[in-house]
């Protein structure tokens, strides 16, 4: 049954009606859980109650799929207007983005175009810039892109996803950059050809790409909500005496809020992802198919309004 809604949920998340009907009637149906709001000033209030309680931020504009020039560009600005506001207000937050929303699907000139926009902004202002992953279809050139901006701007890092089988060669490949690395067990649907079926593996695997990444000496953001792979962590850094300005724990704006303060108050730095924007719809989507019982959770929420 889970896997069920799991399927129907990451169905939902790609489908344009619904994506269109979600952009225009708001954030309602129990999305402000997870979505700090519509605008930049609703997202600069959030981070800034964060940051009063020891939590640092990576903010993300609410967006992907972009599929004209036009609405790339604005992506960008919005991009940009958001990396201001940051500096501006002293916010302790860096930014996160997808390149589908940059022009990815549309021209390699487009794409690097407004990346370099946005990495510019990222340098002025001093905001740290990852570029989040997306499906598999998109992992190889977000990864030649990334290899080729970072050669340019230092403060850009990427995500890895450990249910995909070529992580781990990724990962290795990628140390000649000593990245700051993201990494994750992934969100979207994928085939068995590409990406480990079972959930064990994908964990193992998880815990796998963590030891590498750290016995390299490279910066690693540890971002699941999974009590496994926090403890897994804690112990692997004690026993190779990695300090704890080497890696953060990252979880999303709305999820395990309790266990985000408990890991600062225990001196861990902890990031809260924090996505705003009118267009929620698809991030919601994969979160409810990531966690089936936040539906009834999120049912309870608009029942009881
Ligand atoms: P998983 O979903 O496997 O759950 C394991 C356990 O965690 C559960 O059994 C439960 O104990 C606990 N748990 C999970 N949710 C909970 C809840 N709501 N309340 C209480 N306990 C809960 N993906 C991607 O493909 N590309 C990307 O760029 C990113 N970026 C990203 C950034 C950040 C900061 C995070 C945290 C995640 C991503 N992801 C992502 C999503 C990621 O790939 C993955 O889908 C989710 O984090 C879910 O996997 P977890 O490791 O959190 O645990």
């Amino acid at each position: 049954m889970e896997k069920l809604m799991r399927k129907f949920f990451l169905f939902l998340s790609n489908n344009k009606f619904f994506t269109r009907l979600a952009k225009k009637y708001g954030l309602r149906c129990g999305a402000g859980r997870f979505v700090a709001g519509e605008t930049i000033e609703d997202a600069a209030a959030a981070i800034k109650k964060l940051n009063e309680k020891g939590l640092v931020v990576t903010l993300d504009h609410l967006g992907e799929f972009v599929d004209n020039e036009e609405e790339a560009r604005e992506r960008t600005e919005e991009c940009i207007k958001a990396i201001k506001v940051i500096g501006e207000q002293q916010l302790d937050s860096q930014l996160s983005l997808k390149m589908t929303s940059m022009g990815l699907d549309i021209s390699d000139e487009l794409v690097m175009e407004n990346m370099r926009k946005i990495l510019e902004a990222g340098k002025k202002h001093n905001v740290f810039i990852t570029i989040d992953m997306e499906d598999y279809a998109r992992c190889g050139k977000t990864l030649d892109i990334f290899k080729q901006l970072k050669k340019e701007y230092d403060g850009l890092g990427t995500v890895l996803q450990s249910y995909l089988y070529r992580t781990v060669d990724d990962i290795q490949e990628l140390n000649v950059y000593k990245p700051n690395l993201r990494l994750v067990k992934g969100a979207y649907k994928e085939s068995p050809e590409v990406a480990y079926p079972n959930k064990a593996d994908v964990d193992e695997n998880l815990k796998k790409i963590i030891k590498i990444h750290l016995l390299n000496g490279n910066y690693t953001a540890v971002a699941s909500h999974d009590d496994h792979m926090i403890e897994y962590t804690k112990e692997l850094v004690k026993e190779h005496n990695i300090p704890n300005d080497q890696f953060e724990f990252q979880m999303l704006y709305g999820i395990r809020a309790e266990k985000q303060e408990e890991l600062v108050k225990e001196g861990y730095k902890m990031r809260v992802y924090v996505p705003y924007g009118n267009d929620w719809y698809g991030y919601f989507m994969r979160r409810l198919a990531e966690r089936p019982a936040n539906v009834a959770f999120i049912l309870k929420g608009i029942f009881k309004k």
